[in-house]
């Protein structure tokens, strides 16, 4: 039996199939380079976490970083998913996609005052709070509107999340949150603010977590403090525990499913007896979607054979910035192999997708599907040498929907001036 990456991007007779669409048919018709998404994947994943947590009071808040695409925002409306996010920006897409204000969770260690004014007008559910004074500067924007704001302070619990450096946040010497231990201070400030209302506590350790037992332990930590809080008379409502569930990049990768995800953190959140809110990205979307290239050219020097697609590190960053793994899949499966670095058309030796990567042996005009690009894909995209973004579509069964156009050259240049 032929074995599938996933169960959204099958093949059929040696042809890869997003659902009941041919990948071919879509580069066919929409042209190379371009994302696809499966709907029934991020339905599945939604209902997943909505299972999962079925058991407790959970609010799930879906981290708009690692897409933000409107139809995408918009099915997470549709399910009653909220979001998190990290930017005005990000407020400013969630609000046009249907996502309710009191659904919506702000972190980020830099917060403009513009920002901050923008995310209390809109009357956000709650602030994550990364220092002492972004609490004064909410607490003077909040006064000066004559408005209260909802925050919880970010705490950083010392915990290492086993994954990638970049993305690791949760560690003491990271620029994230505050420290576990300087907290209570805080949090005493906090509460004596009389334009800010003192509402949860909030960690995310990082991103791409392979393992349950890091989040074992950023909760317990937490648990002790807000048992210590309570002692102090500091009385939360919410209990938020970030997001970073990874997901399956190389075809051997085991991630914690979520009901395993599940199952190790409400015990121990029960015990506060507080709500909780979660905050899932790349394993809501991450492996909904792959990045479908067109290869241009292929070209042997020495001791290297080179597979040059259409795509490159402006549509999907994650290799070169990372050095991470994405599989790569031919959408019509060939009988050779060749090992093979298939690379972009970008001027830096980092405009690589895959080194040294045993490979069917696709020649000019043959598509490639990198797989897993769902989440941090389009939406750390650039324009870098001026290339325009790839469109976006969205698979629902048979059907294809376009939820982002192709940009054009004249789109690249409408924001400049002579
Ligand atoms: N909550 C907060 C506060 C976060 O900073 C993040 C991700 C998330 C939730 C969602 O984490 P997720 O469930 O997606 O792991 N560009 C990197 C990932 C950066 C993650 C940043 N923060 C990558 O491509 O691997």
């Amino acid at each position: 039996m032929e074995q599938n990456f996933n169960e959204y991007f099958v093949y059929k007779e040696g042809e890869l199939y997003c659902e009941n669409v041919k990948m071919e048919t879509i580069a066919q018709k929409y042209k190379t380079p371009v994302y696809v998404y499966s709907k029934r994947a991020i339905l599945n994943r939604i209902n997943e976490y909505k299972e999962a947590f079925s058991s407790y009071d959970t609010l799930i808040c879906y981290a708009v970083k690692a897409n933000s695409n409107l139809s995408i925002l918009k099915i997470m409306a549709e399910n009653d998913i909220g979001c998190d996010i990290v930017s005005g920006g990000e407020l400013y897409k969630a609000k046009k996609a249907g996502i309710p204000s009191n659904k919506i969770v702000y972190a980020g260690v830099g917060k403009t005052d513009f920002e901050i004014e923008y995310a209390i007008r809109e009357n956000i559910l709650s602030f994550n709070v990364e220092s002492e004074i972004e609490l004064d500067v909410i607490d003077e924007i909040a006064g000066k509107l004559n408005k209260k704001a909802r925050v919880s302070i970010r705490v950083n619990p010392d915990v290492n999340p086993k994954t990638h450096p970049y993305i690791s946040t949760g560690l003491r010497e990271s620029k994230f949150g505050i420290d576990i231990d300087d907290a209570t201070y805080v949090y005493e400030k906090a509460s004596k603010l009389k334009n800010l209302e003192v509402i949860g506590i909030h960690c995310h350790i990082g991103s791409q977590i392979m393992e349950i037992s890091p989040y074992i332990e950023a909760v317990e930590k937490t648990v002790q403090l807000i048992e210590k809080l309570k002692d102090r008379g500091i009385k939360l409502r919410y209990f938020d525990i970030g997001g970073g569930l990874g997901i399956k990049y190389r075809p051997e990768d085991k991630p914690p499913s979520i009901k395993e995800f599940a199952d190790a953190v409400i015990p121990l959140v029960k015990r506060t007896g507080l709500k909780l809110i979660i905050e899932p990205g790349r394993s809501m979307i991450g492996e909904a979607g792959v990045l479908l290239t067109q290869v241009i050219f292929t070209k042997d020097k020495k001791s290297k054979h080179f597979i040059i697609v259409d795509s490159g590190m402006n549509d999907l960053l994650r290799p070169a910035i990372y050095n991470a793994y994405h599989h790569i899949l031919p959408i019509q499966k060939k009988e050779e192999k060749v090992v093979a670095d298939v690379v972009g058309p970008i001027c830096e030796t980092g405009d690589f997708f895959a080194l040294d990567r045993e490979i069917d042996n696709v020649k000019r005009g043959d598509y490639l599907a990198v797989m897993s690009c769902g989440a941090y894909g389009s939406s750390m995209s650039s324009n870098y040498n001026v290339r325009p973004r790839a469109m976006e579509i969205m698979v629902d069964n048979n059907r294809c929907y376009v939820i982002r156009e192709r940009e054009t050259y004249d789109y690249l240049i409408q924001l400049e001036n002579f």
